[in-house]
């Protein structure tokens, strides 16, 4: 029998050839009503005027489906259920077991998407916004190259802007070697820099002067510039390294590189007439929304719209991508409703390239308010790791604040709670990675004594049919989180396998059972690690093998 990875739409299409629409089919909430249900007689008898169950069981009687299901069966008002035949769902776990991938289907068509993540500033460490962006970001990277899309990760890191002024006069007034500083003693500096542009009118003014000769390429300037990127990417780069973040130095696409294609974007749009001079300012009047998106202020700077719609004309023009996400906290949604439109509005977005922005709530402390120090600022990200990391060891207290990111939706705020979030029960980071570390034990232990395995043959138990159920629809989950950009239903379903999992092992004794029935239940263990591994890393979640 072929593999049939893609179990749930091959039952979904059958059934659509017959009702004529989209059976919506939905996992059953109940095991005596089968492992799908969809409600299409229903919805058809309403259209016609008929009895649903009488459409139902005309349905029931065309429907071509005795390859896959059992006899299909009418319920209650006329639902229509169908249990899966216990060889198709072996054979699908075996197919989950075997083929590459585990059922993740490549994408039909493949796209070229821009994930837009992480984007810390120089000169200030990563705080816990930058936490969420960078583990959300990375998921989606993950993901999306799973299905076989090429993704290009875009770090649009805040290396350009007036705070730079008094940043590189603040060194040179100090005698400091910018290249001697860490992160840390970099985001010193920029405080101490902030204070003394507030007290001496005398700096602000040599502040602004710098900007200019920033602007203008000034050799020393710039080398001062230099250094504070460098080791502000110092730093980020051993957070990145230090959560097993994807992100190196090939995705770096920092504000300052649009630097020379910002007058280009606004002289392009005021000849096309679609910014105008307004107050002095460049700016669009984007239908609808409460305030114009400014081009270029009446300074004559050009700020962060007008980067963005320059990194859209790249991302667009140059890169050529069919996808942009931009996973950035949601305070910014504004921001981005409004560069998207101005975008579309001047042809830099066109129709068949979708822009997407997904963001995110704030972590939240113990006291419920947003995470802050003792003295009130914003927790550094390597503070939080530092706390987890006091509860538990560095991979499990990673997965433990990569799964408390990802498991509930993204747009709600979170408490840290570093206690629960490391705990090996409940739906937690670390629980699933102990399901995945006591699937190895069992083969392990197989292994020593000498049990091989192949397929999975024998499903005779529920608590078996259930396991493989699960099994047959993690590619279809996938899917989903490549197009809904959800990750918390992948979350969701990793949880599901994994308390199947024990179920399974509760009901089914594996090195227990003999023959054929031992063989089938060590790989149906060895399908389900491979997919708890699988879904994990997608999270970007590793997987040990003993806990
Ligand atoms: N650097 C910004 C911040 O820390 C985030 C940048 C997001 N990306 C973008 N294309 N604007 O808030």
């Amino acid at each position: 029998m072929a593999p049939m990875l893609s179990l749930p739409s091959l039952l979904s299409e059958r059934v659509a050839a017959v009702a004529g629409v989209d059976p919506e089919l939905r996992p059953a909430t109940r095991p005596q009503f089968g492992h799908y249900q969809t409600n299409v007689a229903l919805r058809l008898a309403n259209e016609q005027g008929r009895p649903p169950r009488e459409v139902a069981a005309e349905l029931v009687a065309k429907i071509d489906l005795a390859d896959l299901c059992e006899p299909l069966e009418v319920a209650g008002p006329g639902f229509i259920n169908l249990r899966i035949r216990a060889d198709v769902l072996a054979s699908v776990a075996t197919a989950v077991l075997t083929e590459p991938g585990a059922g993740i289907s490549p994408a039909e068509h493949p796209q070229r998407v821009v994930v837009d993540y992480s984007s810390p500033n120089v000169a200030k460490q990563m705080h816990v916004g930058h936490l969420r962006s960078t583990i959300i970001g990375d998921c989606f990277t993950r993901v999306l190259r799973a299905q076989g899309h090429t993704v290009i990760p875009q770090n649009h890191i805040g290396d350009w802007g007036r705070q730079f002024g008094m940043l590189v006069e603040q060194i040179l007034d100090e005698g400091l070697d910018a290249s001697s500083l860490d992160l840390p003693g970099a985001e010193a500096l920029y405080q101490r820099a902030n204070t003394h542009l507030k007290e001496s009118e005398e700096f602000a003014d040599r502040a602004r002067e710098r900007v200019v000769k920033l602007q203008a390429g000034d050799a020393e300037t710039r080398r001062i510039w230099r250094q504070l990127i460098e080791v502000s990417l110092a730093g980020f780069n051993a957070t990145y390294r230090r959560m097993n973040i994807l992100l190196t130095d090939a995705d770096l696409a920092g504000e300052s590189i649009y630097n020379a294609d910002l007058p280009v974007v606004a002289a392009d749009l005021e000849e096309r007439g679609i910014a105008r001079i307004d107050d002095g300012a460049l700016a669009v009047f984007v239908e609808g929304a409460q305030a114009p998106a400014i081009i270029r202020n009446a300074a004559g700077g050009y700020g962060y719209t007008c980067t963005d719609l320059a990194a859209i004309r790249h991302r667009v023009g140059t890169l050529g991508v069919n996808r942009l996400i931009y996973v950035v906290g949601s305070p910014q949604e504004y921001h981005f409703q409004q560069v998207f439109a101005v975008a579309r509005l001047a042809g830099y977005l066109p129709d068949d390239v979708s822009a997407e922005f997904v963001g995110f709530g704030q972590v939240l402390g113990a006291d419920g308010k947003k995470f802050s120090t003792r003295e009130g600022t914003a927790v550094t990200l390597n503070s939080l790791l530092d706390a987890a990391e006091e509860q538990a060891a560095p991979p499990i207290a990673l997965a433990a604040i990569k799964y408390a990111d990802l498991s509930s939706g993204l747009q709600k705020d979170y408490t840290f709670d570093a206690e629960r979030m490391v705990a090996t029960t409940g739906d937690t980071g670390p629980y699933l990675q102990y399901a995945h570390a006591r699937a190895n034990q069992i083969l392990r232990k197989a292994e020593a004594e000498g049990y091989g395995f192949e397929n999975v043959t024998v499903l005779d138990e529920p608590a078996e049919h259930q396991v493989a159920l699960l099994l047959s629809r993690f590619g279809e989950v996938v899917a989903q989180v490549g197009e809904t950009l959800q990750p918390h239903r992948l979350c969701g379903y990793l949880y599901e396998l994994a308390g199947a999992l024990s179920v399974f092992y509760e009901q089914c004794p594996v090195l227990k059972s003999e023959g054929a029935v031992r063989s089938s239940r060590l790989a149906l263990c060895a399908a389900t690690k491979k997919v708890l591994a699988t879904g994990l890393d997608l999270l970007g979640i590793e997987a040990p093998d003993r806990m």
